[in-house]
């Protein structure tokens, strides 16, 4: 894969808005970290916003399944996110719970908090300010269909439920979850994300599939740069 000229060339192009979509394993926020880096764009872990908020729901006693309750709560709520090289620090009115929020705990809590409606009109909302000015690789479920259906590139990476469950019992082996359970969760987690009613996760019309069930790490990203130079060098030609 080119590393050099190319990267140099379509990083001077205007930037535009990179959607990762895709279920929880398939290394979206490993790609979105790699390309943010290669294009020296900012990578927002949307996901991280619904864990935030989850965490602080349960820490406030507030039940998941109040939408209400937890929107209310999310008004109240600065939830930031601070990118850098390994990904997003997360901050909940100024604390820092990037590991708070990766417990198991808090994974399936997000899920559920991620449901309701008008929790997720005030993170469309949050997420349509953080990306307003473009250069950012935004990963989650619903960026190429809700948060930006207007974005340049959109990628839907999608793996083998198996494949992904794997990857998240390897990603976490100081958990003493057994590899069985952590499949199940994620397989249980992908069934609620895939099938709510409000923005399910579904690839929009207009991304492209990369599946990477039989890919290296090192194939998607050089599948994914081909997308996004190829968009980057089309603008170039169009506006100069
Ligand atoms: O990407 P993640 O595993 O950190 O996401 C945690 C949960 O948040 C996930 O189960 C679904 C939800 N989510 C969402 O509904 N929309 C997004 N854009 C990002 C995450």
């Amino acid at each position: 894969m080119d590393n050099g000229t190319n990267a140099n060339s379509t990083a001077r192009a205007r930037k535009i808005v990179i959607a990762i979509d895709g279920p929880a394993g398939s290394g979206k926020s490993t790609l979105a970290s790699l390309l943010a880096r290669r294009y020296c764009y900012t990578n927002i872990e949307t996901g991280a916003m619904y864990r935030a908020l989850a965490l602080k729901a349960i820490e406030n006693g507030v039940s998941v399944d109040d939408g209400n309750a937890l929107a209310a709560l999310a008004g109240q709520s600065n939830i930031e996110l601070v990118p850098n090289s390994e990904g997003n620090r997360v901050l909940v009115d100024g604390k820092d719970v990037t590991d708070l929020v990766r417990s198991q705990d808090i994974t399936d809590a997000a899920s559920k908090v991620s449901v309701h409606p008008l929790v997720r009109e005030w993170m469309v909302q949050r997420q349509r300010e953080i990306g307003a000015g473009g250069g950012i690789v935004m990963e989650g479920r619903d960026i190429g269909t809700k948060v930006f259906p207007d974005a340049e590139v959109k990628i839907f990476l999608d793996a083998a439920p198996e494949i992904r469950g794997t990857r998240r019992f390897l990603q976490s082996p100081a958990a003493d979850a057994p590899e069985a359970s952590v499949v199940a969760e994620l397989q249980a987690r992908d069934q609620r994300d895939r099938t709510r009613a409000n923005s399910p996760l579904v690839p929009a019309t207009d991304a492209v599939l990369i599946d990477s069930t039989y890919l290296t790490l090192d194939q998607v990203l050089s599948r994914a740069v081909e997308i996004i130079d190829a968009r980057l060098q089309a603008n170039e030609r169009k506006h100069g």
